[in-house]
């Protein structure tokens, strides 16, 4: 496996890789779920790249990115065994020169939900991704569903752009509890970390609760109801959505095709997010 720090060792290792080439971009912290994609790149590619690089323009708050954690060494022993070819691990300076001036932006998609918590996060990614695809160059990327909203602008970027890579999203990974893995499960305190819990079974309850033909708004009730019986979750956000659009429903209406509920809570300091896609015929 090569590592490599600046773009111009970037394009001449990519250049030696011939055939099929998929990409897994990543921030480190490396864990079963971002795993997951590197095997499902591994499965369907001749040769995999995936890149470390924890991208200052997503963040909005300036102690998150501060405490982000980092576990360079041990991410790239991981990378190693899953047989990856070719890591790209750049610093701030190297992705960002001071005279650049342009960044890619889905508003449409972008500036809701999670997007509206964190104004300029979905640009912050688009750009990110974009630099990471030109310099890259790989026939597939794969992204995690768990960053539901990611994966859409990341679709509507490479279609609107005619970038020619094909997306695709990997199921969530989750804890044996059913959280969702994320690097930032880490910064829970065990009360919180066990508590985080209660996510998923809201989402499972939302999902029996459509299976009845609830409408869209008794489904969320039923989620948010799950939520308030554990007292350490600070619900930020709870959407039901189009599971292509990510428009509103009509509120008093059962499903009739796929949406996608989504939630975030904080659990002390930590933002957590997650979603599932509610079938109402499941
Ligand atoms: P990061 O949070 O490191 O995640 C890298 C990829 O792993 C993303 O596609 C994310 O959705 C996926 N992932 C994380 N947890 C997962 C889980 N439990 N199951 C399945 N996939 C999971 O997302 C980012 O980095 C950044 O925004 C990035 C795309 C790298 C741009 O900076």
């Amino acid at each position: 496996m090569e590592v490599v720090k600046t773009k111009s060792a970037l394009r001449s290792a990519r250049a030696s890789l011939k055939g099929q080439t998929g990409f897994v971009p990543t921030m480190g912290a490396l864990h079963a779920g971002h795993m997951a994609l590197v095997e499902a790149a591994r499965g369907r590619c001749a040769h995999v790249v995936a890149s470390i690089f924890v991208n200052p323009t997503q963040f909005g708050n300036a102690a998150d990115l501060e405490h982000y954690p980092q576990t360079l060494a041990d991410d790239l022993d991981k990378l190693e065994a899953a047989g990856v070819d070719l890591v790209f691990v750049p610093n701030a300076a190297e992705m960002y020169p001071p005279d650049a001036d342009t960044f890619v932006e889905t508003p449409h998609l972008a500036n809701i939900l999670m997007g509206a918590l964190r104004p300029g996060h979905f640009r912050g990614v688009a750009t990110v991704v974009t630099k990471l695809f030109n310099l890259v160059r790989p026939d597939m990327a794969w992204f995690g569903a768990k960053d539901f909203q990611q994966v859409l602008v990341i679709k509507r970027m490479v279609a609107d752009l005619e970038m020619g890579i094909d997306i695709i999203a990997h199921p969530t990974v989750r804890e044996a509890d059913g959280l969702a893995m994320s690097s930032r499960n880490l910064r829970l305190d065990p009360d919180d970390r066990h508590a985080a819990a209660i996510l998923y079974q809201a989402l499972q309850t939302a999902q029996a609760t459509a299976a009845k033909g609830a409408s869209a708004n008794a489904i969320m009730e039923a989620a948010r109801t799950v939520i308030a019986r554990e007292p350490r979750a600070s619900l930020q956000s709870l959407d039901l959505r189009d599971a292509n659009s990510l428009q509103e429903l009509p509120a008093e209406h059962a499903l009739s095709a796929p949406a996608v509920c989504l939630l975030a809570a904080e659990f002390g300091p930590v933002l957590l997010i997650d979603n599932m896609v509610i079938d109402p015929t499941r």
